[in-house]
């Protein structure tokens, strides 16, 4: 069984791939800092894996520590080489994802972002570790283009957040040059993740406040804030309000196996990929489908438009679709029942 290392394994994203990577029969080694995270998904994600079905499980390890303590991420690649566990490839999550936070603090940001990218890569390619799936994102694009985002599109971000993901692209699109032969990369553009996993043991927890709409509506339904704010009811769009391409975290999970399997089983190569629906819906028709599904009322107002936001952002998502390949298996009803179960089960005292 291959070993594959999650970098920001107990984040959002990281904690629901560990168990698509898991149940398909990899062992996943999770680093994580838990800057952003906590301990007890660690308990929750094997809650999940027992009662799996699967033929052939891999084994879940987990070692907390920063990436950029680069003698210490060495001797983890040295101890699970000694224990035949060799680690053969890298899904690298780990990151600061606030694009407020880090307009605040675009130092932290790229110190944190970056530097703990040199680190892995450099133990990587001690350890001639070269597979790498990295964590991308649609903030990298352009913002205001008007039809579905392709891969070819424009790049220009314009917050520090994105332009660590772009440095962080070009920082691989380098390496990858350095030794054509060696290296197979992947860099996912992630469109809007939302919802779940189904169990609603794991979902999005983030310690650090950032401005997704889910976490915000959750706030809504606590009572933690009055009422959600829409930012714009002017934009261009059907009813006025943004559009957004919203994937199922379970689905974005399943692209990073699908990628593994892809790249491990293709010579080497640098590709960008967007994961997203390819389908757009507006903040209003969000709001309408989770009052439904979940029975409950969103009280919300509209705002002024927020800088630097877009009319639409969706992804052309028919590379992934035809490379990889891989097919979004959920759609918006599922988004909003699994992030009710998960509230509802995280909110139980
Ligand atoms: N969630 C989204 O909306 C979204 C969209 C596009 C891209 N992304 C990217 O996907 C990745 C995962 O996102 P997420 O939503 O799971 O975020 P998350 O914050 O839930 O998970 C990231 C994890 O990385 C850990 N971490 C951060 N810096 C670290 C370091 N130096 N060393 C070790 N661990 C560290 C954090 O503790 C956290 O658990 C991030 O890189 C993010 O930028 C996320």
């Amino acid at each position: 069984m291959e070993t594959i290392l999650t970098t920001g394994g107990l984040g959002y994203i990281g904690s629901h791939t560990a168990i698509s990577l898991i149940k398909n029969g990899f062992n996943v080694l999770i680093i994580d800092s838990l800057k952003n995270s906590k301990q007890n998904t660690l308990k929750n994600i094997e809650k999940i894996i027992k009662n799996e079905k699967a033929e052939k499980k891999g084994k879940l390890f987990f070692r907390k520590g920063d990436l950029r303590n680069e003698s210490w991420l060495e001797k983890i690649f040295q101890e699970f080489k000694d224990e035949n566990h060799p680690i053969k490839s890298v899904i690298h999550f780990a990151g600061l994802k606030s694009i407020g936070e880090s307009i605040i603090k675009p130092l932290e940001y790229w110190d944190n972002n970056i530097n703990s990218t040199l680190c892995l890569l450099s133990v990587m390619s001690k350890f001639s570790c070269y597979k790498l799936i990295f964590s991308s994102s649609a903030t990298v694009y352009k913002t205001n283009i008007k039809n579905k985002i392709t891969e070819k599109d424009l790049l220009d971000p314009i917050n520090p957040y994105g332009n660590t993901k772009f440095c962080i692209e070009k920082i691989l699109e380098d390496i990858f040059k350095s030794d054509k032969k060696k290296w197979k990369i992947a860099c996912l553009r992630y469109f809007n993740p939302c919802g779940a996993h189904h169990s609603g043991l794991i979902g999005e927890d983030p310690l650090i406040n950032h401005l997704n709409i889910f976490p915000t509506l959750l706030k809504v339904i606590e009572k933690e804030i009055d009422k959600l704010p829409i930012y714009g009811s002017d934009w261009p769009t059907k009813d006025g309000t943004c559009i957004r391409d919203y994937i199922h975290v379970m689905d974005l999970a399943e692209s990073h196996l699908a990628s593994l399997i892809y790249i491990s089983r293709n010579k080497p190569n640098f590709i960008h990929l967007n994961i997203g629906t390819g389908k757009g819906v507006s903040v209003l028709e969000l709001i309408k489908t989770f009052s439904k599904v979940n029975k409950c009322i969103v009280p919300y107002y509209f705002t002024n438009r927020r800088q630097g936001d877009a009319a639409i952002v969706v992804a052309d998502n028919k590379l992934a679709i035809k490379i990889i390949p891989w097919k979004p298996q959920r759609d918006l009803n599922d988004i909003c029942r699994d992030t009710w179960s998960w509230f509802i089960n995280n909110n139980k005292s």
